[in-house]
């Protein structure tokens, strides 16, 4: 019998609900994460511990170390088909955006499903390819792609190419000249909304650098569709991430509807329309929109506006991975006594840098719940920089060796981590079921000094 994160409750261990609720936070949060419309609750709280699946995190920390990023296959399964279900019946495909989480592991779980790709570089292009993902299902995004990437992506055949700036559309059809393919195209439309996010990962606002202005878009078509190396096949749009709320994706899909009709008064007909990604998941108190009314709110908009035929594609990297993967991590030591206690972890910004960066709110669980009361930690990591938390004033009864696990970590945890201070990246691992896979062996030294030399 296992207990979701977020139940409260712990067959057999009455105490436990109220140390759940300390060790972490409020109900509502709890709750939230319980939904299973959000990725089936891949990490489930059971008499003796922590489990990923059905695996303990405890035998995972012994058997691959720590710092170690989890994974469930089933959680990323779960919401990749909740993107499938909600787009049944329609011509419609998903496209993972793979800078969320570019595993191989995690790539071909989600290539064998069927899944496309947004990708935004030569190097995601190389990853999709090796994990057997189908390059016609491939989407390029990206306001600096280089002569390199744009030719190899080319070469490789893919879907499309999101253009996003004048400057771009001219130099694919340059390369595509000289390469002899035609290039196929949408214009990312910046359509000027303010999502209500973060203003680091907000990206469809006049001020921000991505996607074409709103009043330019119609001209660039007429001239990429003049262009004989071009071949204008969509339109898309990416307003920014971690977005709970449904409306102003609602209204960006307005103004690039908008644009769908401007462009058919001129004869010109897309064959798809790409909606982006950027939906939230719950981290703490959010109560963003499951994935289903997400896509049922922006389809009804499309058939309202009599596009109902054309091919819609999404783009979603957080709401498939985010809250499928866990960050484990053992406690060093703790230092206590004079001002704020401090967890020292063996985790570190450079393995997640989202607190940092963002000021982001991750959910701290110990692994193996204590019966002493808690005390206020900061988690914190080794790295000489006082930026270096990962979570701070978390009420938890914790000792030396402990293992925490930071939970939603799967999206924007590995894909950004450094080696900062020298550190070997974390191994990766996927849960299935009963079994666990390595997908990326913790970096070694040598990996770490690998193509660096001293001077002669
Ligand atoms: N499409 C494009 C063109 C994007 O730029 C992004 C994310 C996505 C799709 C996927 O968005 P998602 O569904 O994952 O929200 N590092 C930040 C997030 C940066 C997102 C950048 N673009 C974080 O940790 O919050």
């Amino acid at each position: 019998m296992a207990a979701q994160i977020g139940q409260g409750s712990v067959p057999g261990t009455s105490c436990c609900a109220e140390q759940l609720f300390s060790a972490g936070g409020t109900r509502a949060r709890f709750e939230a994460m319980s939904d299973p419309a959000r990725g089936g609750a891949p990490f489930v709280r059971r008499a003796d511990g922590l489990y990923c699946e059905d695996v303990a995190l405890q035998d995972l920390a012994q058997r691959f170390g720590t710092p170690l990023y989890v994974y469930s296959r089933r959680a990323i399964l779960d919401s990749y088909q909740q993107y499938v279900r909600a787009l049944a019946g329609r011509a419609a495909m998903v496209c993972y955006a793979v800078k969320a989480n570019p595993n191989l592991g995690v790539l071909s779980v989600l290539a064998r499903a069927g899944s496309g790709f947004d990708i935004v570089s030569g190097g995601e292009l190389a990853r999709v390819v090796a994990a057997g993902g189908a390059p016609s299902r491939i989407v390029f995004s990206g306001v600096g792609k280089t002569e390199g990437e744009i030719e190899a992506a080319l070469q490789a055949g893919i879907l499309c190419f999101n253009v996003e700036s004048e400057f771009e559309l001219r130099d694919l059809s340059r390369i595509a000249a000289r390469v002899g393919r035609r290039a196929p195209v949408s214009l990312r439309v910046n359509p000027h909304i303010d999502p209500g996010t973060h203003p680091y990962i907000a990206t469809g606002l006049k001020s921000s650098k991505f996607g074409v202005a709103h009043d330019q878009v119609l001209e660039l078509y007429r001239r990429a569709c003049a262009d004989p190396h071009l071949q204008v096949i969509g339109i898309d749009c990416h307003i920014g991430s971690q977005i709970s709320q449904s409306a102003p994706f609602e209204q960006a899909a307005e103004r690039l509807l908008d644009l769908v009709d401007a462009l058919e008064r001129e004869n010109v007909t897309v064959d798809h329309i790409d909606l982006g990604g950027g939906l939230g998941i719950v981290y703490r108190d959010e109560v963003p929109a499951s994935i289903e009314q997400w896509v049922g709110a922006l389809t009804r908009r499309v058939d309202a506006r009599g596009h109902g035929d054309k091919t819609l594609l999404f783009e979603p990297g957080r709401s498939i991975v985010g809250s499928a993967g866990a960050l484990l991590t053992r406690v060093i030591g703790l230092k206590t006594g004079a001002g704020p206690n401090f967890a020292i972890v063996d985790a570190a910004m450079n393995d997640l840098i989202r607190p940092a960066l963002y000021d982001a709110w991750i959910d701290v669980q110990p692994v193996s719940l204590r019966r002493e009361p808690a005390q206020t930690f900061d988690i914190v990591g080794p790295i000489c920089e006082s930026g270096d938390w990962l979570a701070r004033d978390r009420p938890l009864s914790l000792r030396a060796d402990d293992l925490l696990a930071l939970l939603s970590t799967g999206a924007y945890g590995m894909s950004m981590a450094s080696t900062y201070n020298s550190r070997c990246r974390a191994a990766e691992v996927i849960v299935d079921g009963n079994r666990a896979h390595c997908v990326r062996r913790r970096e070694s030294i040598e990996d770490l000094m690998a193509g660096e030399s001293v001077l002669p």
